[in-house]
């Protein structure tokens, strides 16, 4: 196969579109080289937390633990063992720093928080450290009655702009869809700072343990079903914004980034799928990828990138509101 699959992301020149995400996988050194070795292009290091920066004492992994511990079917084997993970900042600066060491990847780091504040200035810490990137998460889910989305947008933009003045790398921004114009709102992160949109974030749902009458935190995996909100975002901010496109959710075979290439991501994310089958599920995708392109006679994945954008397309309708309506009646109108 001669394809050319490289792709540039966050300026950072990469060797192929598949990047290993945030997730206790990617803060274990051994399963780090393994991704390596599978053909990963770069990886995401799980979050440094606002709330470990603000309370030293606080442990991320009693609550990962305690994750696993309700649903291991989730897991499996490939979780990597706990026991320090992600303890707190020293910590966590400390495995960055191996993790650039051990691996010739692009290491990119992530933090994770919704206020501006002084955990911010971690960013600078991580630029230090040696990450080639930075990949903020502003994970906040808006419950106060008397905030109206405005003020929390804006603080988003106050956050963006601070880590942005605080360093020198590429910074990326991962946000949910769930904003009123998730169009506008791109546009106002990537004017104050980001460098790339982490197309989405999953917000995960508590859900109720019957027997226990109480609440229960409870991660479920992705399935290739999620793709298609990544998807469907991608292809309407390609060529909209100046700024790279990482996609993730529900990236789970060859397909899947094949089809958010197209959209138009400059990269695509993987996590579920990797807790699932391994780090060697990265070499699978990246051949199924180039295959397709291969039989296609794409002489690089570049050549792809963003044909079936909403700006590209001939029924750009297909990613709006007329959509909707169509797939309704076609569904109705099944045998
Ligand atoms: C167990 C677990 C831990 C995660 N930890 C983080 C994290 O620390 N920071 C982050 O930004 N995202 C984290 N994520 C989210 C993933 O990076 C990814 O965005 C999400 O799982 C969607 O991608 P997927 O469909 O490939 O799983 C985590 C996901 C899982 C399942």
């Amino acid at each position: 196969m001669t394809v050319d699959i490289s792709t540039k992301y966050l300026g950072l020149e990469l060797g192929n579109p598949l990047v290993a995400s945030a997730s206790p996988l990617t803060g274990d050194l051994d399963t780090l080289a393994e991704i390596e070795e599978a053909g990963a292009a770069a990886v995401v290091l799980p979050s440094l937390f606002e709330e470990q920066i603000e309370h030293d004492a606080w442990a991320i992994h009693d609550l990962y633990d305690y994750g696993s511990s309700i649903s291991p079917e989730f897991f499996g084997p490939y979780m990597p063992e706990m026991e320090d993970y992600n303890t707190g900042p020293e910590r966590y600066l400390e495995t960055l720093r191996r993790a650039k060491d051990n691996l010739t990847i692009p290491v990119i780091a992530s933090l994770n928080g919704m206020s501006p504040g002084g955990w911010t200035a971690y960013a600078k810490s991580m630029e230090d450290a040696g990450a080639d990137a930075l990949e903020l998460n502003v994970y906040r889910v808006a419950t106060d009655l008397d905030t109206p989305g405005e003020e929390i947008e804006n603080s988003y933009i106050e956050l963006v702009e601070d880590v942005r003045k605080a360093i020198n790398i590429p910074l990326a921004v991962k946000v949910s869809p769930y904003f009123s114009s998730m169009a506008a709102m791109a546009r106002r992160l990537v004017e104050a700072g980001a460098d790339g949109l982490v197309l989405f974030n999953r917000f995960y749902q508590p859900d109720i343990d019957l027997d226990e009458l109480r609440i229960k935190p409870d991660i479920v995996l992705s399935s290739p079903v999620n793709l298609r909100l990544p998807l469907r975002w991608t292809a309407i901010l390609r060529g909209r914004i100046d700024a790279s496109i990482a996609a993730s959710s529900g990236v789970h075979t060859g397909e899947d980034v094949v089809k958010l290439i197209l959209a138009g991501a400059d990269v695509t994310m993987m996590t579920s799928a990797l807790l699932k089958y391994g780090p060697s599920h990265v070499a699978t995708v990246l051949f199924e990828m180039e295959s397709w392109f291969a039989e296609r006679d794409y002489v690089s994945i570049e050549q792809g990138k963003g044909s079936l954008s909403q700006a590209s397309s001939s029924d750009p309708e297909a990613f709006e509101r007329t959509n909707y309506m169509r797939s309704l009646v076609t569904f109705s109108s099944r045998p």
